[in-house]
């Protein structure tokens, strides 16, 4: 019989690995941060560090997980790597506290609008109501907490559940819905009066807007949509079989993910065109502008629901990820079973969100960096900690582990050695080290 730690089909791997990458950072995320940095220029140099430092940084966990079989904080070590190489698992751990720490803030906001897309917004109708709403539910003090913590409940229900019942099962049904609805939506943006102006905002490149901060955002966009640099790949590909092509799972994963942030900008920018909204709104975006296209269109409530409800299924899958990283580690590290293991990182990861949903509101006084709790979460994950996983991840592939290990792993079976090991192994060796900790700097400075 096979083992409850394998996926058991190619589907699940690929569902389950796309699952993981697409998430709010697509369609939440993307959008505004593209809004934010300049639109088309930001996309194409998004799409750029997706191909030379995303593809390869994921070939390089996936080596890492399937050669070693194991969670993070044993990966290195069983590999034979020094101290150094293990504070990835340390540093992958406390990312995985602090994206969960406010994506679940984001993924209950989302529990919240379905429920009221579902009731029409309560008869809201301008645009300033819809502004003014968002406000009072980020900052009222029970609402936001309640949904984060529903959030979290299922979160913890569908992983208890273990790898094939719990994750690929639910990857496998709910992926291809996201697909569907979100292509759905897209058709209907394009036949918005903004479209044009839209189009142009996301595809014709304005490159005086691209500045050290839009490239550190661009980098580390990619790494958090790509879900790299925190080894929740190393752990899911501890879960996949011999016969798992890994360059592939990696290509697809990288093109599908791509494809959902550009999809969602397609939907989003049109709308905001149309409606006369800015593109730079922040976090804010998604539950400003799409609500207004909901209402008016005919059957909004539907649309207003079926895309939130979007927005929810790709956070859970994305979210099993983040918390398997850790519930891995417990079960293999320290030897706990799966239910109490899944209990105590839930109890952690409660605390941390309550406190960042607290930070829209009664909470909002106290900042540290000048960002409040929750942007600090976001920033210091996906700008620091998550570029910082994946220069070291790159090192330790391109430059310590034994070279036959690696072109083992990147070549499928019954192939001589694959065409793909060189063109990653220099990006590992030569291009991602330098170019992330180059950006980086200039990002910070
Ligand atoms: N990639 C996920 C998203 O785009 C977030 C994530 C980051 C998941 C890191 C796992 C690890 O929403």
């Amino acid at each position: 019989m096979q083992s409850d730690k394998t996926f058991a089909t190619r589907f699940g791997v690929i569902a389950a690995t796309v699952g993981s990458a697409v998430g709010l950072g697509n369609i939440w995320r993307f959008p505004y941060e593209c809004g934010a940095n300049g639109g088309s220029a930001f996309l194409l140099a998004y799409i750029g560090f997706v191909i030379v430092l995303g593809i390869p940084v994921i070939c390089a966990e996936f080596v890492v997980g399937r050669a070693s079989g194991t969670n993070v904080a044993g990966a290195f070590r069983k590999l034979g790597a020094g101290r150094l190489w293990q504070s990835i698992g340390v540093m992958g751990i406390t990312a995985s506290f602090f994206i969960m720490g406010f994506y679940s803030v984001v993924a209950g906001w989302c529990m919240d609008y379905i429920w009221q897309s579902a009731t029409g917004f309560g008869g809201v109708a301008s645009q300033t109501e819809l502004h003014t709403r968002f406000d009072e539910i980020v900052a009222s003090p029970l609402r936001p907490v309640a949904w984060t913590i529903a959030f979290l409940v299922v979160n913890f229900m569908v992983i208890s559940r273990g790898v094939q019942k719990g994750i690929e099962r639910i990857s496998n049904l709910l992926m291809p819905l996201l697909f569907v609805i979100l292509a759905v939506f897209c058709v209907n943006s394009l036949l918005m009066p903004g479209a044009a102006e839209g189009m142009a905002f996301l595809f014709k490149p304005d490159f005086s807007k691209l500045d050290g901060d839009a490239l550190l955002s661009a980098m580390g966009q990619a790494f958090f949509s790509l879900s790299v640099g925190m080894g929740a790949l190393i752990t899911y590909s501890s879960y996949f079989s011999k016969k798992t092509s890994l360059v592939k799972t990696a290509g697809i994963t990288a093109a599908l993910d791509t494809l959902v942030a550009v999809m969602a900008a397609i939907v989003i920018f049109p709308a905001c065109f149309s409606f006369g909204q800015e593109p730079a709104a922040g976090p804010r975006l998604v539950f400003e502008v799409l609500p207004s296209i909901f209402m008016s269109l005919p059957g909004g409530q539907i649309w207003g629901t079926m895309f939130f409800i979007l927005l929810f299924v790709a956070s859970l899958t994305s979210t099993i990820s983040l918390s398997e990283v850790v519930i891995a580690c417990m079960e293999g590290e320290w030897k706990m079973s799966r239910g109490k293991a899944t209990l105590i990182e839930g109890g952690a990861v409660t605390v941390m969100a309550v406190l960042s949903s607290l930070s829209f509101g009664a909470l909002s006084g106290w900042t540290i960096f000048g960002m409040n709790f929750f942007n600090l979460l976001d920033f210091l994950s996906s700008n620091i900690l998550l570029p910082a996983g994946g220069v070291l991840i790159s090192i330790y592939v391109g430059w310590v582990l034994d070279r036959r290990i690696v072109s083992r792993q990147l070549t499928p079976p019954g192939h001589t050695r694959s065409v793909w090991v060189a063109p990653v192994s220099f990006c590992l060796r030569f291009i991602a080290p330098p170019a992330i900790l180059a950006i980086f700097i200039f990002g910070l400075l």
